[in-house]
């Protein structure tokens, strides 16, 4: 227990960059509720495990942790279970986990408030609104963590129902915010120092402003030109909901990175279908041309899924000649897991983990030698880089590039570089995942 008198808490997060900013809003609420965040669970009063549902049984490692928590209780400890796994798993959680006396999802954390009061009365309190169709989790009070990227949640939730995957059932359904508020926020964020910002949302392009008032891409643009931005970055994009004014916004606005990640999961149609992405291989590919075709040099990402039950290995040769064809700057594999409720459960997940190893190995290597051949165009420029910190072992700056490449770089004195400001650097060498390069100004 803490020395003081006052509430602490300790608090994980786990998943998508969602999750994290949640939490930065979570810890915002909790400290405007007199509590103090401690940095082990030993001095906490009450222990937070924000989750992350999207695969590999992620609710059973839950349940291990929180089994582990289990002897603390004697010691008049708390535990509290938010995020994905706490909406999926909801009072399923009290009943193998008897310790834990908060459980609540994403969409109901602006009644966190309540629920502390009620905990800490000695009761039980769930936040599971199971409609989810209310507003979004606006708070004044999030404690941002990232002293350098400002994130703002601009949709929440998702309509897609993808066969394999969970987001729709642990999220709700999608709710944007008013363009002006999130406009708000970023002139907000200007005044505490950011001038990087990042949109967020599990489709931030399905974005549709409740005032009607902006596209998606009138406010990626709008956003980017509130003065004193030198950055916005946005995450993540779905390719069926990718019009090509996005592109066009990122060609006008140049503090629009120059970065898309664009899912797109396989590189088969009969696969695309039998998962309903909602978009053909060829459709994919059309925006790609989109991007390619832009004035503006734009670096493309991706996530491709392996495994996905019924994937033949044609359908996977499919998947590595898209990526060839594409020249991604960086892809995320991942090996299918079946997810509770998805539609994709009724498939037969028939593909040994074995082979499903097999492919991600392929797809990696694949990737790694397409990143270091990709990588070396950019030898001899000179890229604008975030200083984000200092390898001291190494006497090396780390940077950002708009392209979100991580370029390190020397300086000739380290009063030079300063971490939360922009350098240039020219890049001398490359690597599969990074740059090394120079300070010029
Ligand atoms: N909304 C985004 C993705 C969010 S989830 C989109 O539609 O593109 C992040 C990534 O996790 C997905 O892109 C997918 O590659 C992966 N993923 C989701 N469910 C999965 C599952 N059941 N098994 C394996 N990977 C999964
Ligand atoms: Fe999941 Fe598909 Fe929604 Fe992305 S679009 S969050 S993969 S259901
Ligand atoms: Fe995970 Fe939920 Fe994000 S399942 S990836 S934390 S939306």
């Amino acid at each position: 227990m803490s020395g003081d008198s006052q509430k602490t808490f300790y608090l994980e997060t786990f998943g998508c960059q969602m999750n994290v900013h949640d939490s930065e809003k979570v810890i915002g609420t909790l400290v405007q509720q007199g509590y103090r965040q401690v940095e082990t669970v030993e001095q906490a009063d009450l222990i937070l495990y924000n989750t992350c549902s999207i695969r590999d049984k992620a609710e059973q490692k839950v349940f291990h942790r929180l089994a582990d928590f289990k002897k603390l209780q004697s010691q008049g400890k708390k535990f509290g279970v938010l995020g994905c796994v706490a909406q999926q798993e909801g009072d399923r959680i009290f009943e193998r986990a008897p310790h834990v006396s908060l459980v609540c999802g994403s969409a109901s954390y602006r009644n966190l408030p309540e629920m502390l009061v009620q905990i800490e009365a000695g009761k039980r309190a769930t936040g599971l609104d199971d409609r989810q169709t209310d507003e979004c989790f606006e708070t004044e009070f999030t404690a941002r963590t990232n002293p350098y990227r400002g994130y703002i949640t601009i949709i929440e939730g998702c309509d897609k129902f993808c066969a394999y995957c969970v987001v729709p059932f642990t999220r709700g359904k999608e709710r944007s915010r008013t363009s002006d508020s999130v406009l708000e926020e970023a002139r907000q964020l200007v005044d505490l120092g950011y001038s990087e910002i990042q949109l967020l949302g599990q489709n931030v392009n399905s974005y549709k402003d409740p005032a009607g008032k902006r596209s998606f891409a009138e406010l990626l643009a709008a956003v980017g030109e509130v003065p004193g931005i030198k950055r916005v970055r946005f995450t993540t994009s779905h390719p069926r909901d990718f019009g090509r004014d996005i592109v066009e916004a990122i060609d006008a606005v140049p503090a629009l990175c120059d970065h898309v990640h664009l899912p797109v999961q396989s590189g088969s149609t009969r696969v695309l279908g039998a998962m309903q992405r909602l978009y053909t291989r060829e459709q994919y590919l059309e925006r790609i041309g989109w991007m390619k075709s832009a004035k503006r040099e734009i670096s493309i990402t991706t996530d491709v899924i392996v495994g996905f039950p019924g994937e033949t290995e044609a359908d996977f040769v499919e998947t590595l000649t898209l990526l060839e064809e594409v020249g991604y700057d960086s892809v995320f594999t991942f090996k299918y897991s079946p997810r509770p409720n998805t539609p994709a459960l009724k498939l037969d997940d028939a593909i040994p983990d074995q082979e499903k190893a097999r492919r991600l190995e392929v797809v990696m290597a694949k990737q790694r030698e397409i990143q270091i051949a990709q990588n070396k165009r950019h030898i001899g420029t000179v890229r604008e880089v975030m200083v984000e910190g200092r390898n001291d072992l190494r006497a090396q700056w780390i940077g950002r590039t708009s392209q979100n490449k991580t370029l390190n770089f020397t300086a000739s004195g380290p009063a030079m570089a300063k971490v939360g400001t922009y350098a240039q650097v020219r890049i001398l060498s490359t690597f599969p995942n990074s740059l090394l390069g120079e300070m010029v100004v």
